[in-house]
């Protein structure tokens, strides 16, 4: 039994995340934790809001409420989504808990003590009317180089240019909109990472379990140099800049910058996990490879846009601090889901929210198609139509019929009880075959993390038990041999709770009414091996079954019409 630790990027704290986000960490983490803890491992998937910095300030303010009420209420909205969603964290914490600003505030204060470091002042705008200074895509202007009038302080989206906010011309504040702005002198920390640019790329370059897509995205990053930073904001929400209750003189108004003590939260939420267990020291088990944390695989889920900070940024702090916590050993990273090509937004009514999913369909047809449609090799499109044609398609029909097609056989026929008589013969044999093959490869998929082909491959393991009964056509061979027909119930009705088996990461609701239907034990619901030699007979004779309610409904042409309608489409 293995011992292995998951993370998926932790959700913004500013409003209900859309599908795409779901996509691209959520649920494929939890697919992995489900499949890991099926084959019987010992897992801990961890995630939780990410609370602090200037968007979820301004959300508050919009709100007119304090920041962390709205924060309080807002977790809970994402929290009840991530329920709705069956995401099966053992903890979603909040990186405003008290155990992140612990271990956040000790971060910065070992990486101090290491040389690591600095304190630097630099020029930034400072808004007289709304009182603060301004991150640097709430301040606009006039692009230097372009003369667009709306370029963001660090990018202008004319020319594409990465700006300095003080070389805007006509400057003024995206906030309120107020031009009465100022360059003012501030001091912030500087985490140096170029110290480390060494120690980072002898670490990625051992890192050789890396997927592909992250890898590439690290040695990018890595061949650039790796620049300093400021981990500090001038703000007001966020982690005091202070040690043991001390805040460090000058740093009064300041707080620690939200990437600095966002992924510092993984370990936070952890501790928050042990003490709720009342084991307030189970985290070390995962975190800390003194305390036998060596033994855990470690492995983090995120949108491309994430990486760098997870291969870099992180590392710098959690290597430069010279203390043995324990580090990411694979590290899946996300293309984009788009909304028929284009991106998801609120404002232009393009895409749908987790909260408004679950209000039209159940759960599992939102999650077969997302991974069914992973964004792996390349970006993937959401489409009305192809979530139809998939539920319509992979669950309705191949999934959903076979399993009525044979438990009501089975009921109508052998009175709901597993058949005892008969012999296997070819048809059997064959499908015996097809299925070591096809589960060998699925749990290979499933271990290099591929999760588009573990589902068509889930899919195709469905299929092949339909043509199985195609071939056997128990219901034609009852007429004249009830024993023939015998044999094809018995091995449909093992197919239908390997297929329940085999269904539960990706569709746990499903699966387990079909594994209730078939009454199969909790404890025999793992992950089967391919090289068993009775995968076809491991019911037990003589089981009392009862076929479950319909699984699938499908998804009508109306619907999609309405659906395009209200959420958008492809026009
Ligand atoms: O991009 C995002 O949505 C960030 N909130 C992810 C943070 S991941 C981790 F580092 F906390
Ligand atoms: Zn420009």
């Amino acid at each position: 039994m293995a011992r292995i630790l998951i993370t998926s990027a932790l959700p913004y704290i500013n409003g209900i995340k859309h599908l795409g986000n779901l996509a691209g960490s959520m649920l494929p983490a939890d697919v992995y934790a489900r499949f890991k803890r099926l084959q019987g491992h010992e897992v801990l998937y961890i995630c939780a809001t990410d609370e602090h910095g200037t968007p979820a300030e301004l959300a508050a303010q919009k709100d007119g409420v304090p920041v962390q009420a709205y924060c309080d209420e807002q977790h809970e909205i994402q929290r009840a989504a991530g329920e709705g969603f069956t995401l099966s964290y053992d903890h979603f914490g909040r990186s405003s808990s008290a155990q992140n600003a612990a271990l956040t505030q000790h971060f910065a204060h070992v990486l101090e003590e290491r040389g690591l470091l600095e304190e630097r002042t630099e020029k930034q705008v400072y808004s007289i009317d709304d009182g603060r200074f301004l991150p640097d895509r709430y301040v606009e202007g006039t692009c230097p180089h372009c003369d667009f009038e709306k370029a963001r302080g660090d990018q202008c989206d004319n020319c594409g240019r990465l700006l300095d906010p003080v070389e805007l011309k006509n400057p003024y504040s995206a906030v309120s909109g107020s031009t009465n702005i100022e360059i003012r002198d501030t001091t912030h920390l500087y985490l140096l990472q170029s110290k480390m640019q060494d120690d980072i790329r002898e670490w990625v370059e051992a890192s050789t379990e890396w997927p592909q897509l992250a890898k590439s995205i690290a040695l990018k990053w890595l061949d650039e140099g790796l620049q300093d930073r400021a981990i500090t904001r001038d703000l007001s929400w966020g982690i005091p800049v202070a040690y043991e209750g001390k805040v460090r003189e000058g740093f009064e108004d300041k707080v620690f910058y939200v990437w600095f003590d966002a992924p510092i939260e993984y370990i936070g939420a952890t501790q928050e996990y042990s003490e709720k267990l009342g084991k307030p020291e189970e985290w070390e088990r995962w975190w800390r490879t003194d305390k036998g944390a060596d033994d855990v695989t470690y492995v983090q889920f995120m949108g491309k846009d994430n990486v760098a900070f997870h291969t870099v940024s992180f590392p710098v702090t959690m290597i430069g601090s010279r203390e043995p916590w324990k580090l990411v050993d694979r590290l899946k990273a996300f293309n984009w889901v788009t909304w028929y090509g284009g991106k998801f937004s609120t404002s232009m009514n393009r895409g749908v929210f987790m909260d408004q999913a679950l209000e039209l369909l159940p759960v599992d047809y939102w999650r077969w198609y997302l991974m069914a449609n992973a964004p792996e090799g390349s970006d993937a499109a959401f489409t009305w139509e192809g979530f139809q044609a998939a539920v319509n398609s992979d669950l309705a029909n191949v999934l959903g019929n076979f399993v009525n097609r044979i438990t009501k056989y089975c009921k109508s026929k052998f009175d709901g009880q597993l058949p005892a008589a008969g012999t296997p013969g070819e048809d059997e044999a064959w499908m015996e075959a097809e299925l070591k093959t096809r589960l060998k490869t699925l749990m290979q998929h499933y271990e290099e993390m591929e999760f588009r082909k573990a589902a068509a491959e889930t899919r195709a393991i469905w299929a092949a038990g339909n043509e199985y009964l195609t071939r056997a056509e128990p219901w034609v061979k009852y007429k004249n041999d009830v024993d023939a027909a015998a044999v094809g119930v018995r091995t449909g009705l093992n197919l239908v709770a390997l297929f329940g088996i085999l269904a539960q990461p990706f569709i746990p609701t499903a699966a387990a009414k079909i594994l209730d239907a078939l009454g199969i034990p909790e404890e025999n619901r793992k992950m089967p091996n391919p090289d068993d030699d009775n995968l076809l007979d491991a019911l037990p004779h003589g089981m009392k079954i009862s076929p479950p309610d319909v699984l699938f409904s499908k998804i009508e042409d109306a619907q999609v019409a309405e659906w395009t309608k209200r959420f958008g489409g492809g026009q």
